[in-house]
């Protein structure tokens, strides 16, 4: 039997996000976000959830990054929460707010960790959603204004910088399907956050640049979806095209091609004329990356809907957020979204590894010389502690080793991954899931905020080490 070995420069990782780990909403001068609000709204979240307490690491940094040094984790991707640094998401900084990521980066950097860090991750400042959020063209430009005073304060010591993680969600999850912070249910919206998303990048990197010097190290996240058409026929592939356009195009186009796809604008042309694209626009967007982050859980399978559809159907497809009557696939209506076969993770995601070699094969086609690193890839299932107090996840261990896996075969091919984090480090808020579903291969007690290893960390902590696939 051969044993999957990566090279000595491949980076290994965890990562996590500030809503869903961090809790202290109201401390150190936070303001607050777009997901305190949702959360705090009956009905949006399970159980009403919020990310109030979350997994505590607001008050156990030094307990956490010491769970990371002991992984032998050599890069730790967190996100960095907009209205701790700007309260109400413009005007000065918050100190206490820019100290807290200083500590962090500080423990990371004394534990031999590389700091991976993400500008958006989800949480905007309320008050620039009641100015229009992500649908006006303002709020691109504070973002902007943000990733200036980060890179300002601590632009000296992160290695690697994420403008946005995932703007499909913030645009369609939040913007049309509502299942997702602000809630909002307007297709036009979710197309003028979409643009205002992608500036908000151009502008970031042009920021984050304009301070560091031209090589500062600047991604961007993208859960690209992977689609598969139900048949070979013509139809059914032109519908699996059709989502490609607005779910993936909309954002590699602008980004790294300079341009809308054409057949975006013509698909929602009865939604939008795209006035909000301005002259000078593209040029800011499609700034050039250090790498592009993939996300990858699951994939995704359409044909050509005949006839009516059928009532109630606002299916999420492959992305499996919790379903509304509103759909995220603007622009889709004659597309249907079958099941997939399992085996399914706990989020009800299709595990299909071959999906993520594919799509890394379709982006070493495409971006032959964009390096790529997968800044997530995990799985939710349902944990149980055993009576000696353990994890037994196997099916988690079973994951990750398959996607590690797919990723090796990928690379085999030409494909230039560049490392791995997993998702993630600890279990977390789930957003619409709240606490229901368990990510980390850490385990957390949301009683005691108790940190227990899972066997998949015991086995990801092999796994670093020896830099391969142990059995
Ligand atoms: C993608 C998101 O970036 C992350 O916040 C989320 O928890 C995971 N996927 C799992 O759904």
């Amino acid at each position: 039997m051969t044993v999957r070995t990566f090279p000595a420069d491949f980076l290994w990782g965890a990562a996590t996000a500030s809503y869903q780990i961090e809790g202290a909403v109201h401390e150190g001068g936070r303001g607050p976000s777009i997901w305190d609000t949702f959360s705090r709204t009956p009905g949006k979240t399970l159980g009403g959830d919020t990310g109030d307490v979350a997994a505590d690491h607001y008050h156990r940094v030094a307990e956490d990054v010491g769970h990371m040094k002991e992984l032998g984790l050599e890069a730790y991707r967190f996100s960095i929460a907009w209205p701790r640094i700007q309260p109400t998401g413009s005007g000065p900084a918050n100190p206490e707010g820019l100290a807290f990521y200083s500590r962090l980066v500080d423990e990371l950097l004394a534990a031999g960790i590389r700091p991976v860090a993400t500008l958006y991750h989800w949480d905007l400042p309320q008050a620039l959603e009641d100015a229009g959020g992500w649908a006006v063209r303002e709020t691109a430009e504070r973002f902007a204004e943000y990733a200036r005073v980060v890179a300002e304060a601590l632009g000296d010591r992160v290695w690697m910088w994420t403008t946005l993680n995932e703007p499909w969600c913030s645009a369609f999850l939040g913007y049309a399907s509502g299942v997702h912070a602000p809630g909002r249910t307007d297709d036009a919206a979710a197309l003028a956050a979409v643009h205002h998303l992608n500036l908000g990048h151009g502008l970031a990197a042009r920021a984050l640049r304009d301070v560091l010097g031209d090589d500062a190290r600047v991604s961007l996240t993208l859960n690209l979806h992977v689609t598969r058409a139900a048949t070979d026929g013509p139809e059914d592939v032109d519908a699996k095209h059709q989502v490609d356009a607005i779910a993936n195009e909309v954002f590699l186009g602008p980004v790294l091609e300079g341009a809308y796809p054409e057949r975006v604008l013509a698909e929602t042309a009865h939604l939008t004329d795209w006035s909000f694209v301005r002259d000078g626009d593209l040029e800011l967007i499609h700034q050039p990356l250090t790498v592009l982050g993939v996300n990858y859980y699951s994939t995704g399978r359409v044909r050509r809907l005949q006839g009516e559809r059928p009532v109630g159907d606002g299916s999420p497809g492959a992305d499996g957020h919790r379903s509304s009557a509103h759909s995220p696939w603007v622009g889709c209506d004659r597309v249907e979204w079958l099941p997939q076969p399992g085996p399914h993770t706990a989020m009800g995601w299709n595990i299909e590894p071959q999906g993520l070699v594919d799509l890394l094969l379709e982006l070493r086609d495409r971006y032959p010389s964009l390096p790529l690193v997968i800044t997530e890839n995990g799985a939710a299932f349902e944990d149980e502690v055993s009576p000696d107090g353990r994890v037994h996840d196997p099916a988690r261990v079973r994951y990750v080793a398959d996607h590690l896996e797919a990723v090796g075969r990928a690379r085999d091919a030409g494909a230039d991954v560049r490392g791995y984090f997993v998702w993630s480090l600890m279990d977390n808020f789930e957003w619409a899931y709240g606490y229901d579903r368990r990510f980390g291969i850490i385990r957390v007690d949301y009683e005691t905020l108790e940190r227990t290893w899972k066997d998949s960390a015991l086995w990801y902590r092999e796994v670093v080490r020896t830099r391969s696939l142990v059995p």
